[in-house]
């Protein structure tokens, strides 16, 4: 079945030159590179590991996605509207960006709240109890406290079992695909012993108002339950390319709320992460079948074209095909349809495109091949795939996946900016003294069976963030 949405557009992309060699990683820029590691060939070592912890986890009934849900805040804002605002053609955003909405949290939404949100609409999805989770990982590059994760918080509010390992992973946008990774290698290793992993991106992603940045924000999580037999995508385990390069791409200082970001250098560096992972994962991966799909990491719609279109010239393909192989209407324009109506949410993007693909076509690719493509600026990339399991299309279907875009409230701008001024003094919010005296009873938890939603509340006098469920 093909869903309908509102559509995006994009203007063509301009063309670069690259080559791909068994021994040399595909690079476009001038950026300084480190002396390369041998690549690995079909034969060697590596891929001989690879291939014994692919069948590791083909004992065990593939390892992969079981379910997947996502987040988002109540409210939203229209791209046209921030254009209009900010005095720029509305077709850059809509159209040169490829975004039409943005996410904005409000003051009782934070990504502990988007996390728990996700993660309870995920479980419910799957029909797994808390008590199944033996691995929580909370993949963000906008956490709520220098030391305390959002994971603990989230084994909180879920009742996660006290066997349960959490903790959180930062590597910009990359972290929800660490935890990703880790949680495929903790079932593979067999130290899952039959427990699924609960993996969580969540972020809320703030560049200063009126700044290039600006119309590239949004907020959001993703929750994904990972496990061996999944039910929607089985994944090529211990088959990835990675790529990483300390680069000045994209920086948060710790007593900053907005990131920095030097723009059009972090599109170059995702490019070249692109080259450079996806070169490696085709030195190991089997090429016999091509990919179906590719979905990418997205803090914008256009950077997933340029990258489809980048891949294609590393293919020796053409993507500007109506239809057919290498065609972005086809191949990668599913996957941007949820990000957007929701804009960036950094670690979450990646897998929002994923949900919108299968959300789009799930019965159209159950057995096809897709890529995926994550990037975290600093940076590190990684280029993996997986394929989707035959009943994925009914799972889906029996979810309401869309229902977090429903009834949101559509901000006016000067509502925005007051909620971006508000932002700024959040994190000293005295909490309300009804939520303070909670504390100490231990935290409140989520019942699976009723639709109530966690709160951020406020600080209390020791600093410690509160929440409550209503
Ligand atoms: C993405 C970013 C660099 C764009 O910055 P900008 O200088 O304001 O925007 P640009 O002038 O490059 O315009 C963006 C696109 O809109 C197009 N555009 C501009 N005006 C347009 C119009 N009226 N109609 C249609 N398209 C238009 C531009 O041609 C450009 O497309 P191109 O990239 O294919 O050339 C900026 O939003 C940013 O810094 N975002 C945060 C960083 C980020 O998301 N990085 C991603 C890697 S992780």
């Amino acid at each position: 079945m093909r869903r309908v949405f509102a559509g995006t557009a994009f203007a063509l992309v301009g063309a670069h030159k690259f080559t791909l060699t068994e021994d040399s990683v595909p690079i476009m820029t001038t950026l300084p590179i480190s002396p390369a590691a041998p690549d690995s060939a079909s034969g060697s070592p590596d891929c001989a590991l690879a291939r014994s912890t692919a069948a590791a986890a083909a004992a065990l009934g593939g390892v992969g996605i079981d379910a997947i849900a996502f987040a988002v805040p109540r409210s939203y804002l229209e791209l046209t509207e921030l254009a209009a605002a900010r005095g720029v053609a509305p077709e850059k955003y809509t159209s040169g960006l490829g975004t039409l909405q943005m996410a904005i949290a409000g003051p009782e939404e934070d990504p502990v709240t988007l996390a728990a949100q996700a993660a309870h609409r995920v479980l419910r999805a799957s029909g797994r109890s808390p008590a199944e989770i033996g691995l929580c990982i909370v993949g963000t590059e906008t956490a709520v406290d220098h030391s305390k994760p959002i994971a603990s918080y989230l084994h909180g509010l879920l009742g996660l079992p006290r066997s349960c390992r959490v903790f959180e992973t930062k590597h910009a946008c990359f972290g929800g695909t660490a935890g990703l990774l880790n949680a495929v290698d903790w079932i593979a290793a067999g130290s899952a012993r039959g427990r699924a992993a609960l993996i969580v991106c969540t972020d809320i992603a703030r560049y200063t108002v009126g700044s290039a940045g600006e119309p590239t924000q949004g907020a959001g999580a993703v929750a994904m339950l990972v496990s061996a037999r999944p039910r929607l995508v089985e994944l090529e385990v211990g088959i990835s390319g990675s790529y990483a390069l300390d680069v000045h791409d994209f920086w948060r200082p710790l007593h900053r709320k907005d990131a920095l970001v030097d723009g059009h250098f972090s599109v170059q560096c995702y490019l070249d992460a692109l080259a450079g992972a996806y070169g490696q994962w085709r030195l190991l991966a089997d090429e016999r079948e091509p990919l179906a799909r590719t979905c990418y990491h997205v803090p914008y719609g256009k950077l997933a074209r340029k990258a489809h279109q980048l891949r294609c010239q590393l293919d020796g393909r053409d993507d500007s095909a109506a239809a057919g192989p290498g065609s972005f209407a086809v191949e990668v324009e599913p996957s941007l349809r949820l990000p957007a109506q929701v804009g960036n949410i950094y670690t979450g993007s990646l897998y929002l495109a994923l949900l919108s693909l299968l959300y789009s076509e799930a019965a159209e690719l159950e057995n096809k091949r897709i890529g995926l493509f994550s990037y975290g600026s600093g940076c590190a990339a990684e280029f993996f795939a997986g394929r989707v399991r035959p009943g994925a299309a009914a799972l889906i279907d029996a979810m309401d996946v869309a229902a977090p875009l429903r009834d949101r409230h559509r901000l006016t701008i000067p509502e925005y900016e007051q909620l971006r001024q508000n932002d700024l003094h959040a994190d000293q919010r005295p909490a309300e003294a009804i939520h303070a005296a909670a504390v100490g009873q231990g935290p409140l938890t989520l019942d699976l069976e009723s639709q109530r939603q966690a709160r951020f509340c406020g600080i209390d006098p020791k600093e410690r963030r509160i929440y409550s469920v209503q």
